[in-house]
């Protein structure tokens, strides 16, 4: 898999997002489904997009002991998503589990990527709830190593952080970024943004865009704009 945009389906039922995905009547994007969408329809969401030709990176985040992660990871790797992820946070040892179990017999595997920090944990909140002393950038910088130590693909980060990740992990280990806008666009809730030519040049593999393209008048053409600006002609 190479460069790709993955829009980010934040919706809350399958019927919307069919909706949505019938408008593509050219093309059949890369998808994310998130933790709303997967629990309100469970695994038959997954099922019904891979039938219609859609990859899928699917953001559940696990964490939790080594064994559970394992087990719920080869489930996922069975419903054949193409990127699933996981919180760095659950240590060295979790991650690797998580690797076992999304394993198949064949040897393939989805890909698997690391959440950091979360971009809504701000320094403040890591030294007093977390009790992490240290600079955030340094805490995101560990993170992303111990998950290629553990064996994962990459990690999702700020499209400000894909850079930075790169030189300490090498250029094959994936980042994954959302908080891509158009330059003209709003930028909403989303503090640090890049626009998908600028996600381009700073070397993000993946840029995951949902409101401006799922809140878009033409949906079809604002994904097409961003393919256009992120991968190229
Ligand atoms: O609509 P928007 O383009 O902001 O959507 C971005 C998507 O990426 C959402 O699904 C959001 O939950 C997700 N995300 C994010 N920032 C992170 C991690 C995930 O915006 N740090």
């Amino acid at each position: 898999m190479g460069k790709d945009v993955i829009i980010a389906c934040d919706f809350a039922s399958a019927q919307e997002t069919f909706a949505f995905l019938d408008r593509f009547t050219e093309e059949k994007p890369f998808v994310k489904i998130g933790m709303e969408l997967f629990y309100a329809e469970g695994p038959a969401i997954v099922r019904e997009l891979k039938a219609r030709g859609h990859k899928i990176f699917l953001d559940l985040k696990l964490h939790d002991i080594p064994n559970t992660v394992k087990k719920a990871m080869a489930v996922l790797s069975r419903l054949d998503v193409d990127i699933t992820n996981l919180h760095a946070a659950g240590t060295v040892g979790m991650m690797r589990s998580a690797v076992e179990g999304l394993t198949r017999p064949d040897g393939t595997r989805p890909l698997l990527i690391a959440v950091t920090q979360l971009t809504s944990t701000d320094q403040a909140a890591m030294e007093e709830d977390l009790w992490i002393r240290a600079p955030i950038d340094e805490v995101v910088m560990h993170y992303a190593e111990n998950a290629k130590n553990a064996g994962l693909d990459g990690v999702v980060c700020s499209p400000l952080e894909a850079g930075k990740v790169h030189a300490r992990c090498g250029a094959a280990f994936l980042t994954v970024t959302p908080g891509v806008r158009f330059a003209d666009g709003d930028i909403g809730d989303q503090k640090r943004v890049m626009t998908p030519a600028e996600a381009k040049r700073i070397g993000s593999d993946y840029i995951v865009v949902g409101r401006p393209i799922t809140a878009a008048d033409d949906p079809v053409a604002a994904y097409r704009r961003c393919v256009k600006e992120f991968v190229g002609e």
